[in-house]
Order: C-alpha cells, then structure tokens, then sequence
C-alpha cells in the first residue's frame, strides 16, 4: 500500500517560559512512500522522526495536512482501525508473558468478523514467528532471551496481525554491533518476503544506506531530500545532507571560484564552469582523493592508516573545516610516511560545491 503525506505539520506548545514559538516537529511533509517498498526516515536526534511515525500510526493528531493510506484519508481514522504494526523505539514486551502470549496480544482485541478463535490465534502466532524464526522460543518469558531474539519478538508482535504498513522506530538501537548488522538483515528480508510497505527509522546512515530501497533526510523537522540511497549520496542537494551521508564523513574546505577555477587556499584544484566568482564550500569524499606528485591539491601529511584492501592517508590543511582530511585510496599505493607534503587529484564526481549562506549544492560542471 502507497502512504501519501500532504502538508503534514505537527507542532507542539514550547513550554519554556518566556518562549511562545511552538515546536515544529514536523514541518509541512509533502510527500509519497511508493507502495510495498522499504523507506527509511534519517536524521540526527530531535528531528522528528519519532514524531512523523506517529503520526503515521495514529498515536498523534497533526495540527495540520493530511495522511492517505492508498486512496484512503486516513487523517482522523484512529490508530486501532489503520492497520498498521509498530515497533517502539523502546521496544517492551510483556514480561509475565510467554513469546506466544506476547505475540497473540493484538489478536485478542479483534472485534466483530475479525475476532478469531484461540486456536486460530496460535496459528497465526506460530506462522509470524516462523517468518522472524523465533518459532522455537515460543514457551520462554523475555528475560530468558537475548536482546536480539526480545527485539524480534517486538517485530513478530507487530507482523501478527499482518499489518497494511510497518513502522519500526529505532528497532535495532538496543543491539550489540553484530546482532544489529545480522537484525538488519533479517528485516531486510522479512520485509521482502512479506512485501508489507515498511517505514524504518533511523539516525544511523550506514543502516538506512544498506537496507533501504529510499532513504527520506530530514533535519529539524523538514525534509532535505528523498531517493534511492546511492542517489542521494552521489548528488547530495546541500551541505547537510552531504555531511550525514558517508563514512568517514565528507571532507569540507572553504575554498573560491575564481574565472573557471577551484581555488583551496593557493591550490588552484580544477575547473569549474557555470558558477559566478565567489567564495564557497568545497565538499570532497574520502575516495574522491587520488596520489599525484602532481597533483593540484597539496595537504602537510600526517599520516597513514593501513586497513588491508585500503588505506587512509591522514593531511591537514588550512582551509579545511572539518578537522584533519580522510583520503581512502587503494592500497597498491605507497605513500612514503616522512615527506612532509602529500598532493592529490580530486575526482570530479568526488566534488561538490556549496552556497555558504545558504549551503545548497551549487549547479555546476567540474572538469
Ligand atoms: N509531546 C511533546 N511535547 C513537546 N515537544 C515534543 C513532544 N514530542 C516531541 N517533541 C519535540 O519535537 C522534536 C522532535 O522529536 P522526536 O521525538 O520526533 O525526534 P526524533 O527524531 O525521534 O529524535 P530521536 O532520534 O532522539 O529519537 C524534538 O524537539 C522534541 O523535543
Ligand atoms: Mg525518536
């Protein structure tokens, strides 16, 4: 099912003395969640993403704009009618409990033509479980499980009642860095198997770039950007976004355009065509590095870090904004650790120029 947002707004009385400015959590989404995909909701703590979920699962009203499930406005139907499954970012079981009496829980309230027998509840318990293959600890209460097998109880729970649209807040935040890598995974591909139109968030963009089929930036409560993951990192719309995507992070340097050319510092780096003559950022990815003894950009070198396929060459430079340069390059390279200077090429699909009033990626051609 495709959810459609529309000018959806959520703000929240400032109870601070002295400060009447509402808070805007959310702040005018206007948007559309393409039908049996994996989205994920990215962005750095308090930007809202908790606060978009619930809107979504009914738990908020907004204060204003609109919500469709398919063709259905959904705005004032109540969070028990929408049929969505929810993962808390606090995940709680029941711990009295059994997994199967946890999981069951939704079911019990099913009212009308949809209550079901006792019998057939197991039933559906013991398939959902199967999907998340949690099936053997169904007698056990969640103190006797691992937090990863307590996490996919939580995930089973919501799946029960096979729900038109998931939302998962943080699902994995509990997890040790493994069992989150191998959880991940396995949502992946409960969420290809089902199909179910699944909203996942997170503010960890190594996850949200490696399961999700469109990743959705937002910052203080307004959507930056929306695409395939590789898309956005590949042409990130400004500084932000640029800065949130990328491990280790994008390299910034204030640096100038002058007659067709980048300048860093006294480095003229390469040329550019179609932006006026002024200062910019200058936004460079780890692996947009390549050694050159020639090479337009010159860094005092620091130092080295070997990681067997790669390597980190560590430079600083006087124009760079943000602390010491990560350049990734293969290791077939050698770099001879007691020269005082290192010089690189820029790959011109590695640079990004940015306005530095207002940090959106400036259009233009780099050579
Ligand atoms: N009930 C509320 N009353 C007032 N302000 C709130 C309320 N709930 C959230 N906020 C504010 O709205 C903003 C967004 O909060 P939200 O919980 O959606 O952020 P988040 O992106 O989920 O953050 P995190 O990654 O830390 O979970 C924050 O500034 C928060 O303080
Ligand atoms: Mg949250």
């Amino acid at each position: 099912m495709k959810v459609v947002l529309q000018n959806l707004t959520k703000k929240f009385p400032n109870r601070n003395k002295g400060v009447r400015s509402d808070v805007i959590a959310v702040n005018n989404f206007d948007m559309e969640i393409p039908d049996g995909k994996l989205v994920s909701l990215l962005g750095p703590s308090g930007c809202g993403k908790s606060t978009a979920l619930n809107l979504l699962s009914g738990l908020l009203k907004p204060s204003s704009g609109k919500i469709f499930f398919g063709e259905d406005d959904v705005t004032d139907l109540p969070a028990e009618n929408r049929g969505v499954g929810l993962v808390f970012q606090n995940y709680a079981l029941y711990p009295h409990l059994t997994v199967r009496q946890n999981i069951m829980f939704p079911l019990e309230n099913l009212k009308g033509a949809a209550k079901l027998t006792k019998a057939q509840m197991q039933e559906k318990a013991l398939e959902a479980a199967k999907l998340v293959q949690i099936h053997e600890l169904m007698d056990r209460k969640p103190n006797e499980l691992s937090g990863g097998q307590q996490q996919r109880v939580a995930i089973t729970r919501a799946l029960v009642k096979m729900p038109r649209l998931l939302l998962l807040d943080e699902p994995l935040s509990n997890l040790d860095a493994r069992l989150r890598l191998q959880t991940r995974e396995e949502l992946r591909r409960i969420q290809n198997e089902t199909g179910i139109t699944t909203i996942f968030v997170t503010h960890d963009q190594e996850e949200a770039m490696s399961i999700s089929d469109m990743i959705i930036v937002m910052k203080e409560g307004v959507i930056q950007q929306t695409g395939r993951p590789q898309d956005v990192y590949d042409s990130p719309v400004n500084l932000f976004v640029a800065k949130f995507l990328g491990t280790p992070p994008i390299n910034v340097f204030a640096g100038e355009v002058k007659d067709g050319s980048l300048y860093i510092g006294q480095d003229k780096v390469c040329t550019v065509k179609g932006a006026a003559n002024k200062p910019v950022w200058v936004g460079i990815r780890p692996e947009g590095f390549e050694l050159d003894e020639n090479g337009t950009l010159s860094c005092s070198l620091v130092g080295v870090e070997v990681m067997g396929r790669d390597i980190t060459v560590i430079s600083n430079n006087a124009a760079s904004e943000s602390g010491a340069i990560r350049a990734i390059i293969s290791a077939e390279n050698r770099v001879d650790t007691s020269a005082p200077v290192v010089r690189f090429n820029v790959k011109s699909n590695k640079i990004f120029l940015f306005d530095k009033e207002t940090e959106a990626r400036l259009d233009c051609e780099i050579g």
